[in-house]
């Protein structure tokens, strides 16, 4: 049985602190979930991390679908939330629908997240009646990084921190189950989170929020051309990685690999009677 929107509503109540990451793949997502991690994240981040895109814009409904197959089959316990790509939840309640719809369905996913604060409201609502949890996105929204002028901390202002109370306060009157603050000072994350009754799930938002959410990558220290200043690197696997197949590399060069312990052998008597 995977983990309900209802226990993870009962996680805030109760100040348990609740777990996200990001996975993109089986293999990945197996791991985590064997670990325990309540909610896993098909973040459309997958656009930088996995497919070497600038940001998330380009990312398709296609390709987060194609991935959050993936997820959803390597995970048993974890609810798998999939992102909803730049522009599939924008021009009209329909198209949302249609689109968080596809996720669940074709997918496999239990909830759909969406960037976006009173402007979407609306969406959530209409999606949440159709019996979809919704996750919200308040804050840093990378899908609107032009708009923003590039990756900055968000509500510093006093207009610009009332206007993020609103924000969450309007998701969260949507229906949605929990909201991600991403990089919001840590004191207005800790308002945000006292002041709704959803769980906050911080990324760059400080230790006052109800959970965390990390891209597994920036923790795992395997994409390093750029290292956000909230991610802590818990190994450096891109190091490892690299020396791995730099002997793997040089064994082949030297013909030290395989060996037999590698390799199959097969009964003498055949090979004779080949070699005639
Ligand atoms: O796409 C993503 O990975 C995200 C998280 C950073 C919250 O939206």
């Amino acid at each position: 049985m995977r983990i309900t929107i209802n226990q993870i509503k009962e996680m805030k109540q109760k100040g348990e602190k609740i777990t996200m990451l990001t996975a993109y793949d089986y293999t990945t997502a197996r791991i985590v979930d064997e670990v325990g991690i309540p909610l896993i994240l098909v973040g459309d981040s997958l656009g930088m991390v996995v497919l070497g895109y600038e940001s998330t814009i380009p990312v398709t409904m296609e390709e987060m679908l194609h991935h959050t197959k993936a997820v959803v089959r390597g995970t048993k316990q974890a609810m798998v939330i999939g992102d909803m790509p730049f522009m599939t939840y924008h021009i009209s309640v329909a198209e949302a629908l249609k689109n968080a719809a596809r996720f669940i369905q074709e997918g496999g996913a239990q909830a759909v997240k969406l960037e976006g604060g009173v402007t979407v409201a609306e969406k959530v609502s209409r999606i949440v009646d159709c019996g979809i949890p919704v996750m919200g996105h308040i804050g840093l929204t990378p899908q609107s990084i032009h708009q923003l002028g590039g990756y900055k901390v968000q509500g510093k202002t006093p207009e610009a921190a009332n206007k993020l109370i609103k924000d969450a306060q309007a998701v969260a009157e949507a229906g949605a189950f929990a909201i991600v603050l991403e990089t919001v000072p840590a004191p207005l994350a800790t308002l945000i989170t006292q002041r709704i009754s959803i769980p906050t799930i911080g990324i760059g938002a400080g230790i006052g929020c109800d959970g965390q959410v990390q891209v597994i990558n920036d923790i795992l220290g395997s994409f390093t051309e750029f290292v956000p200043k909230h991610a802590k690197q818990y190994a450096k696997l891109a190091g490892i990685m690299s020396s791995a197949i730099t002997q793997y590399y040089n064994e082949v060069k030297a013909g030290s690999f395989p060996t037999d312990q590698q390799s199959f052998s097969m009964d003498e008597s055949i090979l004779a009677e080949l070699s005639k």
